[in-house]
């Protein structure tokens, strides 16, 4: 299996996968493969590279069923149950979660919950280690998805603040920001058992090393260490570096496109722009993950209401 990097040559050996970079640190389409043919291990060895290094790569013109889907992220691990508050869609597929919007316009208003950037379920003390993203229903335009580099963030930040923030550690919580009307049913039951874990705001990559600035725009409430008022000035701070256009990539969604992001590494935000009349519908799968080090020993631990680590519960 050859392995083109077009900006870095070639990373491996072999003869029909190509990673094509997308940005300057983030996102890379892999073109070569047919995702629903069983994968040799040189391929999916040669598809985790490029995700170490590229924290999110896309896929085209793969049709795949939802078996395949479910077979696909077995290549790179064991899939979790879909998600740990909301029932599962489709009774066959527990592992599936289907991500739905539509826009209609009598419906504007009637709440509105606040897609902020964030990655997959950091409310849990042991994150997943990465999501699969299938397309099935798309508008004809609009709603494509970001993701940002937390490594390169972090790199980024000068070097009194990466000090700072090495030792701190971080509440992340599953609360919505609804930001008008009651919430609906599907955010009631997503926030109707509270989770809460405790992460360092720094994380070393379980595989690469690499420091990462993991702060959660969507589910971080505060830094332990600090004051509410020092907690939210900083959080503010970090959440608007993180996304900083230079981190990121876009992504135009194609029938048949797949997303597989390193949850670890990366964070993403949700399109807020469905065309009026217009559905999109996605289906997720996520990889077992572990907790997370600190790059002075925190382990991330599972806490309750209070903060205080609950004994016994460091794995979801
Ligand atoms: C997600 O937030 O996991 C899904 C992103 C999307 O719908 O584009």
């Amino acid at each position: 299996m050859k392995v083109i990097n077009k900006a870095q040559g070639k990373i491996d050996a072999g003869d029909r996968l190509e990673v094509l970079p997308m940005s300057q640190h983030t996102g890379a389409e892999i073109h070569g493969v047919d995702l629903r043919e069983p994968m040799d291990d040189s391929t999916a060895h040669a598809i985790r590279a490029a995700l170490l290094q590229w924290k999110v790569v896309f896929f085209r013109d793969q049709e795949l069923t939802r078996d395949e889907h479910v077979a696909l992220g077995r290549n790179f691990g064991s899939v979790c149950p879909g998600h740990p508050t909301l029932a599962p869609r489709f009774p066959e597929h527990p592992e599936i979660v289907m991500i739905e919007k539509e826009n209609h316009s009598d419906d504007l208003g009637a709440n509105e919950i606040e897609h902020r950037w964030h990655n997959d379920l950091s409310y849990m003390a042991a994150p997943p280690m990465g999501s699969i993203l299938r397309a099935v229903s798309l508008p004809p335009y609009g709603a494509d998805t970001e993701w940002t580099n937390l490594a390169a963030a972090y790199a980024a930040l000068s070097a009194p603040i990466r000090e700072l923030i090495d030792g701190l550690t971080a509440v992340h919580h599953n609360v919505l920001h609804v930001v008008r009307g009651e919430p609906n049913k599907l955010a009631r039951e997503f926030m109707a058992t509270p989770l809460r874990a405790r992460h360092p705001v720094v994380t070393l990559h379980p595989e690469t090393g690499e420091r990462q600035l993991y702060v959660n725009p969507d589910y971080t409430s505060h830094i332990v260490e600090l004051s509410r008022q020092e907690s939210g000035h900083l959080l503010e701070m970090l959440n608007e570096h993180l996304c900083s256009r230079e981190f990121t990539v876009r992504f135009r969604w194609r029938p048949g496109s797949i997303a597989f992001w390193d949850n670890r590494a990366t964070a993403h935000i949700a399109p807020a722009d469905v065309p009026p009349g217009h559905r999109r519908v996605m289906e997720r799968i996520t990889l077992d993950g572990t907790s997370f080090v600190g790059p002075t020993g925190f382990e991330s631990v599972t806490v309750d209401g209070s903060g205080a680590a609950v004994v016994g519960t460091r794995s979801p």
